[in-house]
This record gives structure tokens, C-alpha cells and sequence, in this order.
């Protein structure tokens, strides 16, 4: 496990999202009332992009089969026995950084 600078804070403000690429791993990263979240880009249901998934607190609602994935968690609400990765995540003098 290692973290990379991922994003400037600023890029993310309240509310929004950021589709990153980190050596290879495309990352979504959520600004969340102020809390930092990092999950994988790709629906552990048929691997379907996530970056334009709806955003309902902390649950995405995949845009292909609405299946709905905790962002602070990975747990898949709609199918148990699924997991969206999620990485851990440092705020620190301005920039994210993403554990993977
Ligand atoms: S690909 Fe996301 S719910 Fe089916």
C-alpha cells in the first residue's frame, strides 16, 4: 500500500465529484459535507463507468441497473455478495491522498 497525491481539495468542492487517474486505477473521489471519499470508477455489477452514477448522501445509484453502493463503505445495498472498492484517504495542506 502506498499514497499518491491525488487531487488538489479545491478541485472537489462540497457536493461534487472528481474522476482521477492514479497510475492506471481510475479513481472517483466525493466531496461529501466536507469528507473526503475514494471508491473505484467501475459498478461491481457489469463494470459500468460510475463517474455519471446519481449521487443520493452517501449512496451512488448506478446509471446502468440502479443498483445503489455506499461510497464510505463499498456495500452494495441492492446485492449483498458485491463490493465497490474503496481506498482510504489523507487530507493534508490542501491535497488528497489516496491509499491504494
Ligand atoms: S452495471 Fe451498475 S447496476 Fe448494473
Amino acid at each position: 500500500m502506498a499514497l499518491f497525491k491525488a487531487a488538489r481539495l479545491r478541485e472537489i468542492p462540497p457536493g461534487n465529484r472528481l474522476l482521477v487517474d492514479i497510475h492506471g486505477i481510475e479513481t472517483l473521489l466525493f466531496n461529501i459535507d466536507g469528507e473526503i471519499y475514494a471508491t473505484g470508477n467501475y459498478c461491481p455489477h457489469e463494470e459500468i463507468e460510475l463517474d455519471r452514477a446519481s449521487l443520493n448522501g452517501h449512496t451512488l445509484i448506478c446509471w446502468e441497473h440502479g443498483y445503489e453502493l455506499r461510497v464510505d463503505t463499498g456495500e452494495c445495498l441492492t446485492d449483498c455478495s458485491l463490493k465497490l472498492p474503496t481506498f482510504p484517504v489523507v487530507v493534508k495542506e490542501g491535497y488528497v491522498y489516496v491509499e491504494l
